[in-house]
């Protein structure tokens, strides 16, 4: 049983979803890939969203297609992908790139020799683009000198490269970009991550259809037991508010759940207790997206889950995956 659960666990996480902003953000890098190789453009892209919309995921979904190739001549590697370090300085920086390309002694040198190698490895392995994920790691002029250069330093890189980089992060890398200029200028198209973006369908809507793919892969049937369809489509908006880490963590919770008791389907119940255990401990009554009485709103006041960085978007809001400003 043990076992069964663990496989059911292991493989109902692993699973990717090509949900609409995740897919469109996939094939505009894609597209950057394509245009770069056609000697056309070098076109850069901001990617953002809130914590588990699924940037991380994308940056590794996109390396996974392009990996690192060892043929008898050469290395081609044609994606470098970093994350960039909290408290970011260049030296963390470029080492972290160095030791992605391969470098056998990343820490050797001083910065200038680490850049200049950077460039060098990059072009001797074909890098074709760069995903330097956890931009809000860059911080802006107002903060700490030496993390602001690397913002900078980044900008020289690119211009160094020659190559599409793609920058994703937080919502608020949109105000370091307001404040660095040169930054800005290279990355004027931009997408975001998040749900809540289609001019058809609703929020919610978006969600249950996340819900649906979800449960497909599911080792146990879920029940909708005498909820409506639509009732519950708000009901995971709230739960989750939209993004697919929490989607996964509440269904992941009830999947548990499920074999702990040794039920036969998932119903409504076990999304309100998998809730409280997987995403907010305070999450009772009222404040349960799934239980009978709660109020229906947005989980996002203070001390609430999604308290932070609240998104904008609301159903109905007509925004376009890609905008060019
Ligand atoms: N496309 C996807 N398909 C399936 N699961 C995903 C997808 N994107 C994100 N996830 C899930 O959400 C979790 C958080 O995603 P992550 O990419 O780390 O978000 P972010 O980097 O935006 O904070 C992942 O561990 C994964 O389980
Ligand atoms: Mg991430």
């Amino acid at each position: 049983m043990m076992q069964d659960e663990f496989s059911a666990l292991t493989q109902f996480s692993q699973e990717y979803l090509s949900f609409p902003p995740f897919l469109a953000a996939f094939e505009e890098i894609e597209r950057s890939i394509q245009l770069y190789r056609a000697g056309a453009i070098t076109q850069h892209l901001l990617v953002t969203g809130e914590s588990g919309t699924g940037k991380t995921t994308l940056c590794r979904l996109i390396s996974q297609k392009y990996p690192r190739v060892v043929l008898p001549e050469r290395d081609v590697q044609p994606v470098l992908y970093i994350s960039i370090p909290p408290a970011a300085t260049i030296v963390s920086v470029s080492e972290a790139m160095l030791a992605k390309l391969g470098d056998p002694n990343p820490t050797l040198g001083t910065s200038s020799t680490k850049t200049a190698r950077v460039v060098r490895l990059a072009q001797a392995c074909s890098v074709e683009l760069l995903l330097l994920d956890e931009a809000n790691h860059i911080q802006d002029r107002g903060q700490s000198p030496t993390q602001y250069l690397v913002g900078d330093w980044i900008k020289g890189l690119m211009d160094g490269l020659q190559i599409p980089a793609v920058l994703l992060g937080l919502p608020r890398v949109e105000s370091l970009l307001r404040v660095n200029e040169q930054l800005r200028r290279r990355f004027t198209r931009r997408m975001r991550m998040e749900l809540g973006q289609s001019p058809e369908k609703s929020i919610e809507q978006e969600c249950l259809e996340l819900f649906y793919t979800l449960i497909h892969s599911m080792p146990i049937p879920f029940s909708i037991g005498s909820e409506s369809w639509d009732a519950l489509a708000h009901r995971l908006y709230f739960a989750t508010d939209g993004r697919v880490a929490y989607l996964k963590k509440l269904l992941t919770g009830a999947i548990r759940l499920s074999f702990e008791l040794d039920l036969s389907e998932i119903r409504c119940q076990e999304l309100a207790q998998a809730f409280e255990a997987e995403i907010w401990p305070q999450g009772i009554g009222p404040l349960n997206p799934f239980s009978h009485d709660f109020a229906f709103r947005r989980l996002d006041r203070q001390g609430e889950p999604f308290e932070q960085g609240a998104i904008a978007s609301r159903p109905g809001t007509r925004r376009a995956y890609a905008k060019q400003i």
